[in-house]
């Protein structure tokens, strides 16, 4: 099931930099088959392993490309991670360290209560930059992460290393 998700993930090399081979899973949305597939696949292993999950938390941007449909199918609550000054009314945010300054990301004070169990779902895990500051987020607004959840991984990276809670990667590349 997850070959033919996988055969749909395109790679450009150069891109954005010379040196960088760009995975682009856009051309997965293209087929619906395969992208419905692939929500199933998340969906399945949540209501496995997870089954106490109360919310789905999706990073702005790509991230919302999958957690909403997920957090449907579990008929839970969807929240969106996003860049700073995004959100309205109260929020939490969370800064942390880029190789040039810093990145802030904020989540609505009243969209989680202390002691929710949440995954937290993104599209790609890289450096883990990004989704271990949204660990740190969620346990600043005193939820629980129960599993972080990407499409794909760049193994290389050891960007998992970084992530404290459990990962589950669709499709891990070298
Ligand atoms: C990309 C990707 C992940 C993140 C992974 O997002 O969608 O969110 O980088 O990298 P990391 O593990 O090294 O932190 P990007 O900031 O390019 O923006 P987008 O999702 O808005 O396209
Ligand atoms: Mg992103």
């Amino acid at each position: 099931r997850r070959r033919s998700i996988a055969d749909k993930v395109k790679s450009y090399p150069d891109f954005p930099k010379p040196g960088i081979l760009f995975r682009d899973m856009f051309p997965l949305l293209r087929n619906p088959t395969d992208y419905r597939e692939c929500i199933n696949l998340f969906v399945e292993e949540i209501r496995e392993k997870y089954p106490s999950t109360e919310v789905v938390v999706g990073i702005e941007s790509r991230g919302f490309l999958f957690a909403p449909l997920m957090a449907q199918q579990l008929n839970v609550a969807f929240i969106p991670i996003r860049k700073a000054g995004k959100l309205p009314g109260q929020t939490i945010s969370y800064s942390y360290a880029l190789e040039y300054g810093n990145d802030t990301i904020e989540i609505t004070r009243e969209s989680i209560e202390a002691g929710q169990h949440v995954v937290v779902v993104d599209d790609l895990l890289a450096t883990g930059g990004t989704l271990s500051a949204s660990i740190e987020l969620m346990n600043k607004a005193g939820a629980s992460v129960e599993c972080c959840m990407v499409l794909l991984e760049l193994c290389d990276l050891k960007g998992r290393k970084k992530i404290k809670s459990p990962v589950y990667s669709m499709i891990p590349l070298n």
